[in-house]
């Protein structure tokens, strides 16, 4: 079995401009590309969020947890379909081997807003990472076995993978500095220490995925699940990405 890593997670709030509906931070998605360009031989798996494209079309459509039109689907696809080629580009622009892959393509919810990652999307996976590839896969709309089609978001998706590649670290990029207490970014969380944190973070407006707090509600089924240790860190920062990547991470580490 291959295993990687680093899952790493490109918060749609570093790689977009947020409040801005579908437009990307190029310049910060290059910036990434640079920094990951820098370390040689390690086996990442990235992850993106929706950001300014995937949420804004998302809110548009969801009700209750799903999006059942076919037009809503097609448009919240559309949408992640745009980033991603928006990433695509800004990593070959930095000579970055980026392999998108698309979650939609390969997965399905089965009954109560089940996921599994098995199969297929596993195999894509380990054979990008045996050829040298940087495999990616962002948020995206999938089709429910009932009917309709939900999110599932890029914390979800981070974690699942980071499990099934046994990752030394899941690092989620984003606009902050880490989890932010009422004394700026806090330090280290233990595992004990999480579900108080989760009680005290918040979601963001605009966000279908429950901003901080989501990412944390991912973070805690990781670790319960046996998962190791989780960065968050500001991706806006130039260089704390490439520090995070050689061992010197900033931010908030949860363990
Ligand atoms: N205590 C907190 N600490 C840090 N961020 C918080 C806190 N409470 C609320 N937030 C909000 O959560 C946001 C980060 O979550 P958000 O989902 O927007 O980022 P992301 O996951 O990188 O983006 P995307 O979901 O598009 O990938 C912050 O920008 C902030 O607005
Ligand atoms: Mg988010």
């Amino acid at each position: 079995m291959i295993e990687a890593d680093y899952v790493l997670k490109l918060g749609g709030s570093a790689i977009t401009h947020k409040d801005t509906p579908f437009s990307a931070n190029t310049a910060c998605i290059r910036r990434l590309a640079k920094e990951i360009s820098g370390s040689v031989g390690k086996r990442i798996i990235l992850v993106y969020g929706g950001g300014s494209f995937g949420h804004a079309a998302a809110i548009r459509h969801l009700s209750g947890g799903l999006v059942s039109s076919p037009s809503g689907i097609a448009e919240v696809r559309a949408a992640m379909l745009a980033l991603t080629m928006e990433l695509t580009r800004g990593f070959m622009a930095e000579g970055v081997p980026i392999f998108a892959l698309n979650p939609s393509s390969c997965l399905v919810f089965g009954n109560g807003g089940s996921i599994r990652f098995g199969g297929a999307a596993i195999e894509a996976i380990e054979k990008a990472l045996e050829g040298g590839l940087i495999p990616a896969m962002g948020g995206d709309i999938i089709l429910d076995r009932g009917g309709g089609a939900r999110i599932l978001s890029g914390d979800t998706i981070a974690r699942m993978l980071a499990l099934r590649f046994r990752v030394k670290t899941l690092a989620f990029g984003t606009d902050v500095d880490g989890v932010l207490g009422p004394s700026g970014a806090i330090r280290a969380i233990s595992r004990a220490e999480l579900p108080g944190v989760i009680g005290m973070v918040g979601g963001r407006s605009g966000d279908v995925t429950g901003g901080m707090s989501g990412k944390l509600a991912a973070v805690r089924d990781y670790l319960s699940r046996g998962g190791r240790e989780v960065l968050i860190f500001n991706a806006c920062k130039p260089g704390t990405l490439a520090r995070a990547l050689s061992g010197s991470p900033e931010g908030t580490l949860i363990k």
